[in-house]
């Protein structure tokens, strides 16, 4: 039965391109699941478009010194182009800065603050005199009070993923004018999250709203069902839903001038806005997107889960006769060459510069993603990795299978399709393969195991290559050529069927093998029945379907980022007022090293002689990473002489040398800029 979805991918912010971290977990998962679906018959929706609200939006602006206007407008077309050529189809790609997003967000407050579903509250919020501004969210940094990350925001810490209120920032500080804000009274609508625990925690873990079964729990993911349980267990605050900011969708009521809906609350009736522009495009209503048997998916990165799982789910549940989500198949994150992709360091594969530079390989990179991607636990991608990806499977297996049966058939046969003859049981345990292939990836792909399900249909090209391989119809041609038809029918079936089940995966791959066949591929149901294609049947000439990778490819692509990588600048907090006197304490001097070696058993630890003048001192520094002992013999440096003495590794340690240290983790010893003596005090 074929079973009705709207698939919503998150909307990006408008403020900065995308990268491979968010179409690995996000938007390709999303574009397969959408075009699977499709092929299976069943009534999709597939809606995205750009997040144009928020802090992320007016402080980008701000950066790049042009309005928030012109970096929504760049950004929407940035974004926009790279999923069109990256060939990621929605059938509406919208923005929340369109009026019909603005009305519908009103019409949503307006509705929930008319049914009672917010309660008004004065409280004091921080305000940056300079700027005359109350900050919210990322217009204020300060330390995590979690895990003591230096750069946290007013809304959540990217390090530690809590999700955060400004007053619980150590050290706030305005990202507007730098300085310490002070506390003022402001007025807000709060959403009572506190008061929607309980269906929550049904809904969620039994899949249950009001003693109904709404979804199957086991379906969900672990990580998703577990971080909503412990934010749920650990008690739900309630949450301002409006902003004292001027870029965003306007307050609609009495008492809301100067103040937008908060991003959060707009953002996600993005998908509702953008299915009420496509229904108007293609004359239907939209509440038949949103009501009765109607799947919600929302495919997001597991920073989004709170928002799409805990707030939008309490929205829809008060705007009511709407669905809630079906599931949320959210994903965690994706690395990059050892390191977590960052927009600040400028550390990242950008998917529009992709595409520019290779707009032939953009089934390649498909594929590298999806047997990588970060569905249940972080994953890494290497341009190594995807190197091996390309040659080994899509060219040696894929690539060759295809091309070996198309090739053969038109060698033997002059490109017309041979007739199949009795089966062998090994021709039979192919052609049952195809059947449970179809199996295997539908129950799959509806349980969004998407990686699994491309592995699945990988394994299919892997069985036709071993099946060529194993009855080396090139060498039986000439003893046996009856049966090298029976062989080369089944090869050309086999390839027939993977240009139907890889095109949620690979579409112009897929595409490509159709018309070398000659063939509509987009009938999911036809996999695995009788005769995809028929003996008679003219096919084409193939072309190599993947082009190996070489080490001047990889090795370019590791330089550019190389080059590209900028230095984040976290600086630590700022600790707390020493006097005069506690400072006058310590006891510095310039020192010279002149013995040097390593502890041994301990990787890291020099154990130094250094000359003061007055004396030499045995110092043991945790330095041996970063020097050899024999390159710092004669360098001055800073010693603090009157710290306690310590036995480290078994040396006793009568001082310390003073390093810098830069954020990427590089020291550097702190020396005399002109040749001190020995012994020289350092205040
Ligand atoms: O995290 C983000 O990039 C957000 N712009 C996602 C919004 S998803 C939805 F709610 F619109
Ligand atoms: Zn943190």
């Amino acid at each position: 039965m074929s079973k009705k979805f709207t698939i919503t991918a998150a909307l990006p912010y408008a403020n900065g391109p995308l990268h491979l971290g968010h179409v690995a977990g996000v938007y390709l998962p999303a574009d397969i699941f959408n075009r699977f679906a499709k092929m299976m018959g069943d009534d999709v929706l597939f809606v995205c478009g750009s997040d144009e609200h928020g802090a992320a939006i007016t402080l980008r602006a701000k950066k790049e010194g042009i309005s928030p206007q012109e970096i929504v407008d760049k950004y929407h077309e940035v974004i926009k182009n790279a999923f069109e050529n990256f060939q990621i189809e929605f059938d509406i790609f919208h923005r929340t800065s369109a009026p019909i997003h603005h009305e519908t967000a009103s019409e949503w407050f307006s509705k929930l603050e008319a049914n009672g579903k917010f309660t008004k509250q004065v409280s004091e919020q921080y305000f940056d005199e300079e700027h005359q501004q109350f900050l919210a969210d990322r217009y204020i940094t300060g330390e995590c009070p979690k895990c003591h990350n230096p750069s946290a925001y007013g809304d959540q810490c990217e390090k530690c993923g809590s999700s955060l209120s400004p007053t619980e920032l150590i050290h706030p500080k305005s990202t507007l004018s730098g300085a310490t804000p002070i506390l003022k009274e402001t007025t807000h609508w709060y959403l009572p999250m506190d008061q929607h625990e309980d269906w929550l925690k049904d809904w969620i873990k039994d899949g249950k709203l009001d003693g109904v079964q709404q979804h199957d729990p086991k379906n969900w993911r672990n990580q998703v069902v577990g971080q909503c349980m412990s934010w749920i267990d650990g008690g739900l605050q309630p949450r301002a839903m409006t902003r004292d900011l001027d870029w965003g969708v306007k307050v609609p009521i009495e008492g809301g001038e100067g103040k937008v809906l908060y991003v959060w609350l707009d953002a996600p009736i993005g998908y509702v806005s953008a299915t009420k522009q496509w229904c108007l495009d293609n004359n239907k209503n939209w509440e038949d997107y949103w009501t009765g048997d109607r799947e919600l998916v929302h495919f997001i990165g597991k920073d989004n889960i709170v928002f799409h799982c805990v707030i939008f789910p309490i929205l829809l549940k008060e705007y009511g006769g709407l669905v809630l989500p079906n599931n949320v198949p959210a994903s965690e994150f994706l690395n990059l060459e050892g390191d977590k992709f960052s927009t600040s360091r400028n550390w990242a594969v950008w998917l529009h510069e992709y595409i520019q530079d290779h707009p032939e390989k953009v089934d390649e990179l498909k594929y590298t993603l999806t047997a990588i991607a970060p569905e249940s636990k972080d994953s890494e991608f290497t341009w190594k990795e995807f190197q091996a990806r390309v040659n080994n499977e899509l060219a040696d297996i894929l690539g060759n299978f295809v091309n070996r049966a198309l090739v053969l058939t038109n060698k033997y046969y002059e490109g017309a399709i041979p007739e199949r003859g009795e089966l062998t049981a090994e021709d039979q345990a192919l052609l049952d393969t195809i059947k449970s292939t179809k199996e295997k990836v539908e129950n799959l792909m509806y349980r969004f195991k998407i990686r699994e399900a491309q592995a699945e249909v990988m394994n299919l090209a892997r069985a036709g290559n071993k099946y060529l391989a194993d009855n080396e119809p090139w060498k039986l041609v000439k003893e046996d050529p009856k049966r090298v038809e029976t062989i080369m029918n089944l090869a050309v079936e086999v390839t027939a069927n993977l240009s139907v089940l890889l095109f949620p995966f690979l579409p112009k791959s897929a595409n490509k093998i159709a018309g070398f066949l000659n063939i509509d591929n987009q009938e999911w149901a036809k996999v695995g029945q009788e005769n995809l294609v028929s003996a008679g049947n003219k096919i084409n000439k193939p072309e190599i379907l993947f082009q190996k990778i070489d080490e001047d490819f990889v090795e370019a692509e590791l330089a550019k980022l190389e080059a590209s990588k900028e230095v984040e600048l976290n600086y630590d907090p700022v600790k707390d007022e020493i006097s005069f006197d506690d400072f006058v304490k310590m006891d510095i001097r310039i020192g010279e090293i002149v013995a040097a070696e390593k502890v041994k058993k301990a990787n890291k630890l020099l154990q130094l002689q250094v000359d003061l003048g007055f004396e030499t001192r045995t110092i043991v520094s945790g330095i041996a990473e970063h020097y050899k002992p024999e390159d710092i013999i004669g360098k001055k440096v800073t010693v603090l002489l009157n710290l306690a003495p310590r036995k480290i590794r078994g040396v006793e340690s009568n001082g310390m040398i003073l390093m810098s240290e830069n954020p990427d983790g590089e020291l550097s010893f702190v020396s005399p800029e002109k040749d001190m003596v020995n012994g020289a005090g350092v205040r």
